[in-house]
């Protein structure tokens, strides 16, 4: 799975997702994060097929929205994503949330039906690899007691802001990787003087600081843009190293540029 992936929420579908898209793919991203919910998969698709690299080169992940809530719902949208990206497979696909504002009630019987379709599509060959998203450690016990196949990842906030301590170390327990999304903190970070201060000792800008951030905790970072210089400058994190002084200085940043939705409660 590539260390970096390239994310599209709220990458307008049309031109700019598949622009952006295609500038990711260009500069060396080999990984794309969408959603059904981000309304986008059809022109993140045709930018991957347009793209000229082979599609066994691209890590491509997408997720199930809230709207489906039982195996019959889940096995169509999963042919539906399919159909919109215009591929025969996706990398990943990832239950993109735990608790949908329909399912408070019953969750636990909604999560376990939906990766049930899941798994079929993954021992179908539709789905390469299985993960979850926004789950905290209550939802993934949960789920663990029912299936066969273990989430590879869980794709949660995490950025100095919030670290969400007690979900990455359940994650870090269970051989679940931590893919890091809002990286930058939806772009609330890069205001921060820290960044800025830890970046002029390396030639590198804010977001590229905590990009790196990420990465050296051992997180998977999915950095969105839609702007063809930050989207290069945000691949470019792989010529320099944080020292501890610096992460302990960016550490501190914690609170100052938001926190992770609570997905038991999020209206969604
Ligand atoms: N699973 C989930 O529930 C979930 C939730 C949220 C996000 N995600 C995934 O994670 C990805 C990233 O999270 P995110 O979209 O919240 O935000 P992000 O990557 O933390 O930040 C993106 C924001 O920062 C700006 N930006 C990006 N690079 C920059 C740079 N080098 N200098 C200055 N500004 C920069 C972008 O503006 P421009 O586009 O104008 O450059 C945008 O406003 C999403 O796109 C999505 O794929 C998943």
């Amino acid at each position: 799975m590539p260390v970096i992936g390239f994310g599209t929420w709220q990458a307008k579908d049309g031109e700019e997702a598949y622009e952006s898209v295609k500038a990711a793919l260009r500069v060396g991203y080999r990984h794309i994060d969408t959603a059904e919910a981000y309304h986008n998969e059809e022109s993140v698709g045709r930018a991957i097929r347009d793209s000229g690299i082979p599609r066994e080169e691209i890590f491509v992940t997408t997720k199930l929205t809230n709207t489906h809530l039982t195996y019959e719902d889940a096995k169509q949208a999963i042919d539906a994503s399919l159909k919109r990206l215009g591929l025969d497979y996706v990398d990943q696909y990832l239950i993109h949330w735990p608790n949908p504002i329909n399912a408070r009630t019953f969750y636990k019987k909604r999560n376990a039906e939906v990766y049930r379709a899941m798994e079929e599509a993954y021992f179908a060959g539709k789905i390469r690899s299985i993960g979850v998203s926004n789950f905290h450690p209550h939802h993934l016990k949960a789920l663990l007691k029912t299936i066969k196949v273990k989430p590879a990842t869980n794709q949660i906030y995490v950025s100095p802001s919030d670290t969400q301590p007690k979900v990455v170390a359940f994650n870090e327990k269970h051989n679940i990787l931590t893919v890091a999304y809002s990286p930058l903190g939806t772009g609330r970070l890069l205001g921060l003087n820290e960044l800025n201060q830890v970046g002029t000792k390396y030639n590198k800008r804010p977001a590229q600081v905590a990009i790196r951030w990420s990465l050296e905790h051992g997180y998977l970072p999915l950095p969105k843009s839609t702007n063809a210089s930050r989207i290069s400058e945000n691949f470019d994190v792989f010529d320099f190293k944080l020292s501890k002084e610096d992460i302990k200085l960016i550490n501190s940043l914690k609170g100052k540029a938001g926190k992770a939705p609570d997905p038991d409660h999020v209206i969604w």
